[in-house]
């Protein structure tokens, strides 16, 4: 087949690569995005992010019948699951989502070249597919992404021991389920199944949840998750699972006692790790990091001339946002503009009920950088709008220096966290105080206002406590 000249080829469509690929047309790049996948958007988008959230959606009405609504007056006859439309209205979700990035690709005259992408030289890219095809390009961008990580005591069989692939399709609500692993997919899968239905045990090796969130932060999660039913085992070792006919026997230790639980699907949730296979970077010696993460300057670029890397294959947080401003940044840099990422200013949220979004600094990172906080803590509790809501679980916590009042950090355990963080983040970015936060007008009755009443107890003042 004819070669084609790029001027870069990014390879991965997920958030952090098709973002990319976009920005790079829009600053008149000729791009060519490599996806091995049917559809674009990778793991986010088909089997991430965008499906998880349409399944959480989904319970929480579901949940919401029977456990919430009454407590409004409104009473519903005998509630019925359609498991499998529930999936489906999921796979619609996806479906449209990915077509839509494909009708970005064609806006923005991207060529997406189907197939698996080895890189040949830091000018070449070969593509291995149903049309083999080697394309010619001035830059490489590495956003091959992540996989999920394996433990040797419990390998994946797709069916009893999965990962989040399999925990987002499958056929029937599992009387029981173990997961291991108390972080963002832990959590969020558990609560999906264990809304629906589903006893769920979450097994985690830490002594707490959401390790390098704010400890304080993550225990209120904890207890609000504990009285929806979920059930945790902390500081615990898992020896073994060992598949049965019916299901999966998982053998644990707590403190040294050994205990063994039963389930009928065990969800393995202990992290990602970076994604490199078969991308040639030995062979042209990239240089990986300890971890295997591709090592890059603060440019993206790799230790190849014409080599970049951006999203979860590099070092910092396997988000997608982060991902997607990495993408931007790093197609703005080779275009000769100002591209630029603030690590200091990318929130996290872990999508449960109530949902946990923090961004900046936690308590624990403050004593450790011995930086002296102010800290002002509002409940929701006393907030009209979650209380008309019904969903007055959690608090916000504001932490700010104690000289400057600089906002350091927002912790957030609550309904609507992911959309209310985003004020906090700006904030950040902006380098603002807590008396800013405290001083901008918010609209009444919001879930923000919690916000701005935890900016002014900072100062020892909120108003409505
Ligand atoms: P994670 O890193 O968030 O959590 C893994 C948990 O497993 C940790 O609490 C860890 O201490 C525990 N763990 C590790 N080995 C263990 C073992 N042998 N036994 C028991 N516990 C063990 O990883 P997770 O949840 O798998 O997510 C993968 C990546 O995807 C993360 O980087 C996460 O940030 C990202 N993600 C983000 C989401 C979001 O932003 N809402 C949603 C889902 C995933």
């Amino acid at each position: 087949m004819a070669e084609s000249v790029f001027d870069l080829v990014v390879i991965g469509s997920g958030p952090g690569g098709y973002i990319a690929a976009i920005r790079a047309a829009q600053l008149g790049m000729q791009v060519a995005c490599v996806e091995k996948d049917a559809t674009l958007g990778g793991t986010c988008l088909n089997i991430g992010c965008i499906p998880s959230k349409a399944l959480l959606e989904s319970s929480e009405h579901y949940y919401a019948l029977s456990h919430q609504l009454p407590a409004h007056g409104i009473v519903a006859g005998s509630v019925q699951l359609d498991l499998a439309k529930m999936l489906a209205r999921k796979d619609t979700v996806v479906k449209t989502i990915t077509r839509g990035v494909e009708g970005l690709f064609k806006k923005h005259k991207i060529t997406w070249a189907r197939g698996t992408g080895r890189i040949a030289a830091a000018d070449r890219v070969d593509v291995a597919g149903t049309q083999p095809t080697t394309l010619r390009t001035k830059r490489i961008l590495i956003a091959s992404g992540s996989a999920p990580i394996e433990l040797p005591v419990a390998r994946f069989d797709g069916a009893r021991i999965i990962s989040s692939t399999e925990a987002l399709a499958l056929p029937a609500v599992p009387k029981r389920m173990i997961v291991i692993g108390g972080g963002s997919i832990g959590l969020e899968m558990g609560s999906v199944w264990s809304r629906l239905g589903a006893e769920v045990l979450v097994i985690e090796m830490l002594d707490r949840l959401v390790p390098g969130t704010d400890a304080q932060m993550a225990k209120l999660l904890h207890r609000s998750l504990e009285k929806q039913g979920l059930r945790f085992k902390l500081r615990a070792a898992l020896t073994k699972a060992e598949t049965t006919p019916t299901g999966v026997t998982v053998t644990f230790a707590v403190d040294g006692a050994e205990s063994r639980e039963n389930c009928d699907v065990l969800l393995v949730a202990v992290g990602r790790r970076p994604f490199t296979e078969g991308l040639g970077l030995a062979e042209l010696g990239v240089r990986l990091d300890e971890r295997g993460r591709v090592a890059v300057d603060q440019r993206f670029a790799t230790n190849v001339p014409g080599i970049y890397a951006i999203g979860d294959v590099i070092p910092g947080p396997m988000l997608a946002h982060k991902a997607e401003e990495e993408g931007v940044a790093a197609v703005e840099l080779m275009a000769g503009v100002a591209g630029h990422v603030n690590y200091d200013a990318v929130p996290n949220v872990v999508y449960t009920n109530p949902e946990f979004a923090s961004v900046g600094l936690t308590e624990e990172e403050c004593a450790r950088r011995g930086l002296q906080v102010r800290i002002g803590i509002f409940p929701f509790a006393a907030n009209g709008r979650a209380r008309g809501m019904g969903e007055i679980e959690g608090q916000v916590k504001v932490i700010a220096d104690a000289a400057t009042d600089r906002v350091l950090g927002v912790h957030i355990v609550g309904p609507h966290a992911s959309d209310v963080i985003a004020e906090a983040a700006l904030a950040i970015e902006f380098s603002a105080s807590s008396e800013d936060i405290g001083r901008a007008v918010h609209a009444h009755p919001t879930l923000a206002e919690a916000l701005k009443e935890a900016a002014l107890a900072v100062d020892g003042r909120p108003l409505n406590l």
